[in-house]
């Protein structure tokens, strides 16, 4: 009898130690599921280089038959043969050579968006460039100065070449990224106008609404793929570092049930982590988020890109985007994300200059493009480029009662939003709401030349909201010379 009682009290406390281990396994002790980003996989190019601090590439722009719906090739336009582009990856510090060969019909670029690149290796044609014709070739170098989040696109006729697929992500990793953010996983959102036969509808469809609303595509994907199945295990947490490819959509971050904690964004980590139910990102625009899964095992979620109001008539019904599937395995004690992530000086202002710019849509007043975007009320095909000199520190008021949100975009330089609400951080691309001002400040710190700025709604900069601006050396006084930008080259 006695026996018995202590067989049954051994027996028990080694299941209850058993049960006890279980629950306390945290997530860094487990592994994410078999196969968990299998659908999600990006494809990753050839480094060429043997020296871990070159990442070397050939990267071709071609037309590719690409399965994206169902039972149907389109003709996608691809870098390499792939949708979205392949995943380029180094680390902080490292340098890039891309040997860029373009087979496309027509002639193209690339911008890196987001890094910090000399002048001349900026992707912007007949600025920057001559445009790379059919049969071209060109070689782009430059050092990753900054760890992040960035992605590599056109800048020409870009409104259709990124509709057709031309984009690509750039992970720039700074090894002392603390280890408790999670397995990462790059996420590519797009979208793509497609009829039932899987063909591209024409790149201008819908015509001057088309222009003034920014053309959101039929097909939402992640990673070139629609409705993929992401598998996640219960309190094991994901790094997502997402970018929003797509030519005019913005895209809502969030799962029913969770909070999504956002960690960076444009320029890597931010000042703080910060927890919501969901973060919008405007085209152009990423977020680095640690995703803690909350559904019970063996349960499968639909993950929606939330509806979003970015001005008049834009608001759509929710579009499904993937599948979280959250398999059947005891759940994990998730890891505590920091709060502090990163030290950001506040650009000091006191002596910066200050520029206006207001976004500007205007009507049918004009006989060849009836809807006419601009700055301050002129297409970038009549502006004249704003003036900085490399040391100098400028305020820039970005307006617009246009009636429609503004993604803002600066190439070459990072930019401080001046509002003591927001968790500070670096930005390249900012949302400028309707009937709102915001304050941005940037210190043009060196790398002069002629750098754009424009809306990242592409259709928006196509028909005119877009400009430049010309950073010449410090202390610089002469003329600034005229590199108005070709019709079309947008
Ligand atoms: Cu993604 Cu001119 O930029
Ligand atoms: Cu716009």
């Amino acid at each position: 009898m006695l026996n018995k009682l202590i067989t049954l009290i051994v027996i028990g406390s080694i299941y209850s130690t058993q049960v006890f281990a279980q629950q306390n396994l945290s997530a860094l002790d487990v592994e994410q599921p078999e196969g968990w980003d299998d659908e999600l996989a990006l494809t990753i190019p050839e480094d060429l280089n043997p020296d871990p601090d070159i990442l070397e590439i050939e990267l071709e722009a071609r037309v590719a038959d690409i399965e994206v719906m169902e039972g149907l090739t389109t003709p996608v336009w691809t870098y390499g043969g792939s949708l979205p582009g392949p995943l380029l990856r180094a680390k902080v510090g490292d340098t890039v050579i891309v040997h860029f060969r373009n087979s496309l019909p027509e002639p193209t670029t690339i911008h890196w968006h987001g890094l910090r690149v000399p002048n001349d290796m900026d992707g912007v044609p007949g600025v920057t460039q001559p445009p790379i014709p059919p049969g071209g070739e060109f070689r782009y170098e430059f050092v990753l100065p900054d760890s992040g989040t960035y992605w590599y696109h056109p800048h020409v006729n870009s409104a259709a070449q990124v509709g057709w697929g031309m984009y690509g992500p750039i992970v720039v990793e700074d090894p002392s990224d603390p280890e408790v953010f999670g397995d990462e996983l790059v996420m590519v959102i797009s979208d793509m106008s497609l009829n039932d036969l899987g063909e591209f509808l024409p790149p201008d469809n819908g015509g001057d609404f088309g222009d003034l609303f920014g053309r959101e595509g039929t097909t939402v994907l992640v990673n070139g793929k629609i409705m993929p199945t992401l598998k996640v295990r219960k309190g094991k947490q994901q790094r997502w570092r997402i970018i929003n490819a797509s030519r005019s959509r913005y895209t809502p971050i969030g799962l029913r049930g969770h909070m999504m904690t956002r960690i960076g964004g444009d320029n890597g980590l931010a000042g703080r982590s910060e927890s919501a139910a969901r973060f919008v990102l405007t085209p152009a625009e990423r977020g680095d988020f640690v995703f803690t899964p909350a559904n019970d095992p063996g349960t499968t979620a639909l993950m929606r890109l939330g509806s979003v109001n970015r001005g008049f008539g834009t608001e759509r019904r929710p579009e499904d985007l993937m599948y979280i599937e959250t398999v059947d395995l005891p759940e994990v004690t998730p890891e505590e994300i920091p709060t502090e992530l990163r030290t950001i000086e506040p650009i000091d202002i006191s002596n910066a200059i200050e520029k206006e710019l207001e976004m500007t849509i205007a009507l049918g007043e004009n006989g060849t493009n009836s809807v006419e975007m601009g700055f301050n009320g002129i297409p970038y095909w009549n502006m004249q480029a704003l003036v900085a000199r490399v040391g100098e520190t400028h305020v820039w008021t970005l307006s617009n009662n246009s009636g429609f949100n503004h993604p803002f975009h600066l190439h070459g330089y990072f930019f401080q939003v001046l509002d003591d609400e927001r968790v500070p951080e670096w930005k390249d691309t900012v949302d400028v709401p309707d009937g709102e001002t915001l304050r941005i400040a940037i210190n043009f710190e060196g790398r002069p030349g002629m750098w754009m700025y424009h809306c990242h709604i592409l259709d928006h900069a196509r028909v005119g909201m877009m400009g430049q601006l010309w950073v010449g050396p410090e202390g610089f006084t002469g003329p600034v010379p005229d590199l108005s930008i070709p019709m079309g080259m947008d």
